[in-house]
């Protein structure tokens, strides 16, 4: 249901064209000029506009113009008298589709616009495959990175679910990579080649994730000026993420079940009801089951989505991954700023596997990102870290680095460092001072005035 406007001063022409129009099945507003044809492409998405290039006031170049700027997707068909093509060819050249000239013949026009909306639907088919195919490439098909023996096993779990219709919920804490396994789960079925769709359902509040899970009719709430799909739609045939599915409202839930009940939905506003064939998959970072023990989660909702879980475990669990990860990042943000860094400083590595990860890929992936941009040598070096994981690093108690909270005296320390160096030294040489001094790298001239000062023997 393509919505198109016809834009002329002529009302014959006008309701000639808008009733010829609908006949054919799409949406027809029409506008008696250029200026108001402006206020309707404002308040709605306009997929054509036809429009009269000879118009008083805002003529068809001005309206043109205008609608490149604010609406580029929007096609536009200009009408000329056959005397001004020159006119014609300059509206080409600023970005209408086609001219057609007066007069002209039903069969005519109505080709060249089912044409021209047939471009547009095979554009944003491409736009969107191929958006699509540079997520595959980055995100799934070389890029689950990971060896240990949990995630081993997880893949092993993917191959099994992937090819079957399950409904699969995958539990992990923020940034263990979540939406990623869902999109290996699509890649892996045999749905791959229809649409991945996820929604964050925590993210918008309810009446527009409403709208956005089910699509609307215009009309249906203020501000419904077209017909939308709904993402349910959208995602036919193919997999839909429902991300973050513990934070979805009560009533949402309800819905949610409906449609896993009857695999059929109905856009706000309309009566109809539209099959859907979606596999759905719904990822949490909550405990889901004790939700559903203080009654934040429907219980038969529950069911229906906890048919196959996979549970992805924080990176802390699998510190084994840690520095595979960090060197998978790295080779992706060397190449993205064309850095040479060859590599992380053992001591940035020792940090990177002792730290605790709360944030697990994402923020290692984030911490990696920041690394390469501050860095100005060809490895990583540990002050490159952010300082949260430096300052869990400080020196403990039992350090001779270590600063109290109340502070110390520095100089006095050094003297006791020194003592106790001395003595050792001085142990280890058989009481030889020569041996000793040369130990601690001192003339024998300033060992033998510290052991008088410090009364060492
Ligand atoms: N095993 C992995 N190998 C490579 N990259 C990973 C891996 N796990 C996660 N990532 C990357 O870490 C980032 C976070 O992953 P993702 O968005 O899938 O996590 P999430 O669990 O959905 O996070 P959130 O809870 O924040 O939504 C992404 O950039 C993803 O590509
Ligand atoms: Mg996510």
């Amino acid at each position: 249901m393509e919505r198109i406007m016809v834009v002329d001063d002529e009302k014959s022409m006008r309701d000639f064209l808008s009733i010829m129009l609908e006949k054919e099945g799409y949406t027809v507003s029409a506008a008696k000029d250029g200026t108001e044809a402006k206020g309707l492409i404002d308040g709605e998405l306009i997929d054509l506009v036809i429009a009269d290039i000879k118009m008083p006031e805002t003529n068809g170049i001005e309206l043109l113009e205008y609608i490149r700027q604010v609406s580029p997707e929007t096609i536009v068909i200009m009408i000329t008298a056959y005397a001004s093509t020159e006119t014609a060819i300059q509206a080409l050249k600023l970005g209408a589709y086609d001219y057609i000239t007066k007069p002209f013949n039903v069969d005519e026009i109505r080709i060249i616009i089912e044409k021209a909306l047939e471009k547009k639907r095979l554009k944003e088919e491409n736009i969107y495959l191929k958006k699509e195919l540079q997520l595959r490439e980055r995100q799934y098909f070389d890029s689950i990175v990971g060896k240990n023996k949990k995630m081993v096993a997880l893949y092993r779990l993917i191959e099994q679910i992937a090819p079957t219709n399950t409904t699969v919920l995958i539990c992990g804490e923020s940034g263990t990579g979540k939406e990623l396994i869902a999109r290996a789960i699509h890649y892996h079925s045999p749905r791959r080649d229809k649409q991945f769709v996820s929604i964050n359902c925590g993210a918008l509040p309810e009446t527009l994730l409403e709208s956005e899970l089910f699509g609307y009719l215009k009309g249906a709430f203020t501000g419904a000026t077209s017909n939308k799909k709904g993402l349910f739609e959208v995602a036919n045939g193919g997999s839909f993420l429902l991300d973050e599915i513990g934070e979805m409202s009560p009533s949402m839930q309800v819905k949610l079940l409906r449609v896993l009940q009857d695999k059929i939905i109905r856009r706000l506003g309309g009566l109809q009801e539209i099959k859907v064939d979606v596999r759905i998959i719904t990822s949490t970072n909550q405990d889901l089951q004790r939700l559903v023990e203080e009654k934040k989660f429907r219980e038969d909702l529950f069911y229906r989505v906890n048919v196959m879980q996979i549970r992805i475990p924080p990176l802390r669990e699998r510190r084994d991954d840690i520095l595979l990860l960090a060197n998978h990042f790295l080779s992706i943000f060397t190449k993205e700023t064309g850095k040479n860094i060859q590599g992380f400083h053992e001591q940035t590595k020792a940090y990177l596997e002792s730290y605790d990860w709360p944030g697990n890929v994402r923020e290692l992936e984030n911490v990696v990102e920041r690394a390469v941009a501050l860095e100005t040598t060809n490895l990583i070096m540990p002050e490159r870290l952010p300082e949260k994981i430096y300052r869990d690093k400080m020196p403990s108690p039992d350090s001779p680095f270590y600063l109290p909270d109340e502070g110390m005296k520095l100089e006095e320390h050094i003297v006791n460092i020194r003592k106790k160096f001395m003595a050792s030294a001085l142990e280890k040489a058989g009481g030889m001072q020569k041996r000793a001094a040369a130990l601690l790298g001192m003339t024998f001239r300033s060992f033998r005035y510290f052991i008088k000062k410090y009364g060492l023997r």
